[in-house]
């Protein structure tokens, strides 16, 4: 709910903390990898490289992603680290596509070099396609489904309070009902993404093992 009591926009927030994100930072034994897997990913340049730590940035921020080398000894005594988001801690990072045709073309592209979502839903306010980096650490690529007051709407709709998860979603399917003329807004419907004769898999159903 906003300052001036209603829960359907943000105008009356204040603007009292920082402006935007501007990188983070993650510990990690598989420098190299980490930076072959985001090159590959985000398009990821090398700004900067010493034997401590790498920055990497991908848009006009100086740097997005800076990795600290550290020994490999770390994975022997921390051996469930790449579990700890399932449970507790930092859980994502969100990175927004500006359409549904880019987030998934970006989806066929990741495909055919062998990187493929752990989870891909449409929550409703967006359709997210999550990936794993080399260390675990979760990354949504989603596109919003609304404007934010639409989606500060939906959050108080009957449809939320029945399934605030979101139904799971074939990209492919998707991606060839966009490419056979379906309008995203279509498409942004959250049973739009199952396949014909498969089951809509939603709301608690959509949480497993591999997508927690
Ligand atoms: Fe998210």
């Amino acid at each position: 709910m906003n300052a001036t009591g209603d829960h359907t926009g943000s105008a009356g927030l204040g603007r009292h903390g920082p402006d935007r994100i501007a990188h983070w930072v993650v510990k990690s034994t598989r420098t190299d990898e980490m930076v072959r897997w985001y090159g590959t990913v985000f398009g990821a340049q090398v700004a900067y490289q010493d034997d401590e730590i790498t920055f990497l940035t991908w848009d006009d921020e100086s740097h997005r992603l800076a990795i600290i080398a550290v020994p490999p000894v770390l994975r022997l005594l921390f051996p469930l680290a790449m579990l700890k988001r399932k449970v507790y801690g930092i859980d994502h990072i969100a990175l927004t596509f500006t359409s549904l045709e880019r987030l998934l073309e970006n989806y066929v592209r990741l495909k055919r070099q062998g990187i493929r979502p752990v989870w891909s839903i449409n929550h409703g306010p967006t359709i997210s396609l999550y990936y794993e980096d080399p260390d675990g650490i979760r990354l949504e690529f989603q596109v919003e489904n609304f404007d934010p007051d639409h989606t500060a709407a939906f959050f108080y709709s009957d449809e939320f309070a029945r399934n605030p998860i979101g139904v799971n979603i074939d990209p492919d399917y998707l991606l060839s009902r966009l490419r056979n003329g379906a309008s995203p807004e279509e498409l942004r419907r959250r049973e739009a993404g199952t396949r014909p004769g498969r089951p809509v898999v939603a709301n608690k159903k959509t949480i497993t093992f591999r997508t927690l």
